[in-house]
């Protein structure tokens, strides 16, 4: 199976899996636990933050931050397409009692234009915004890279309006990887950032969120209300740290593999795509039922049964993610098996 799914469907090598069997570890929550305490420290200092915190999800990350953030009542500004809106079960709202401003961005991003629009006025009927979160890259804005210029302008205009800024870094590697930019000078201006360790780091399980020691000591709180805090983490920290240490540089491969996809894909009568935006690992792209004689679903289906998995959005829109688990030799495969069901 070539599983271009999601870059979450990686699975431990046996090299992270011996670090993981090796680590010494203790009660994490106690902060007894050597390698989570490792870990921490070592994303601390690589986001430029004062501390951080070990969670199991990229998911509970951002509820965190959200709940240590905000009073119910307050309203979150994200781009319209933002994880925390979509794919969160509702979690700003049921955790954390906030409202949702969404701004219908460009491909996940938007700009300190937009934000200042989206502010409503300080009136007392209004509900009061207190942070603003954005993703780099942007999932639903297929990998797009925000730039330095439009994060720091964004990230100013919400301090002068007294907002916090949070950044949801699933894939903050991946837009360092592809621009050279540190992802410290990423979250520079940003008073809360996460780095998720299970998608194209490929560890199992985990990510930290970062912020100043204040934040991170509240956020603590919210980890324990949700159930976050755990015992003999240290296993899973090894896997972050191992990630941390081989997986990082070797996010280039997955972009070349994912730029080789896209230009191949573009080159099929029937799939819609503009493989010059593709920047990282994520690719989307539309299938026209009018030229191939079937919908995206049904694209999935047959792609699956020639062992080759993407997730279809709807009946046009499917998406595909190069990663860890997909070689350069794999996209030749799938373009092979992609061209076959298209000509058929
Ligand atoms: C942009 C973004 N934020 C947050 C998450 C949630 O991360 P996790 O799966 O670690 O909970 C994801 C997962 O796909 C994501 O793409």
């Amino acid at each position: 199976m070539i599983d271009l799914a999601s870059d979450v469907k990686t699975r431990p090598t046996a090299a992270m899996r011996q670090a993981m069997a090796m680590a010494e570890v203790g009660d994490e929550q106690a902060f007894e636990d050597p390698t989570v305490n490792a870990l921490n420290t070592r994303v601390a200092a690589l986001l430029g933050k004062e501390a951080a915190l070990f969670a199991p999800s990229g998911a509970m990350c951002n509820q965190i931050a959200i709940a240590t953030w905000c009073r119910p009542g307050d309203e979150v500004i994200c781009d319209a397409g933002a994880h925390i809106a979509w794919y969160e079960s509702g979690g700003p709202a049921a955790n954390s009692g906030v409202m949702i401003n969404t701004i219908p961005g460009h491909r996940g991003r938007f700009n300190a234009a937009q934000l200042a629009a989206a502010i409503k006025p300080g009136w007392r009927h209004c509900p009061e915004a207190t942070l603003v979160s954005i993703e780099q890259t942007c999932n639903l804005g297929g990998g797009a890279i925000w730039s330095l210029d439009d994060l720091d302008a964004v990230a100013a205009l919400a301090h002068q309006r007294g907002l916090k800024t949070h950044m949801d870094g699933a894939r903050l590697f991946n837009a360092s990887a592809a621009t050279g930019i540190s992802v410290d000078r990423y979250a520079e201006h940003f008073d809360s950032v996460w780095v998720d360790f299970s998608k194209g780091l490929a560890a199992p399980v985990g990510a930290c969120l970062a912020g100043s020691k204040a934040f991170i000591d509240r956020a603590w709180r919210i980890k324990q209300r949700l159930g976050g805090a755990m015992r003999q983490a240290g296993i899973l920290a090894a896997a972050a740290l191992y990630a941390l240490d081989h997986h990082v540089d070797r996010l280039v491969d997955d972009h070349g593999n994912a730029r080789k996809l896209a230009e191949g894909l573009a080159r099929i009568p029937g799939l819609v795509l503009d493989p010059t935006e593709v920047e990282t690992n994520l690719i989307y792209f539309d299938v026209d039922a009018t030229v191939l004689g079937f919908d995206a679903q049904e694209f999935c289906k047959r792609l699956l049964a020639a062992n080759v998995r993407m997730t279809a959005f709807d009946s046009r829109r499917i998406r595909a993610v190069t990663h860890l688990d997909v070689s350069a030799a794999d996209i030749d495969t799938a373009l092979v098996a992609i061209q076959s069901l298209a000509s058929r």
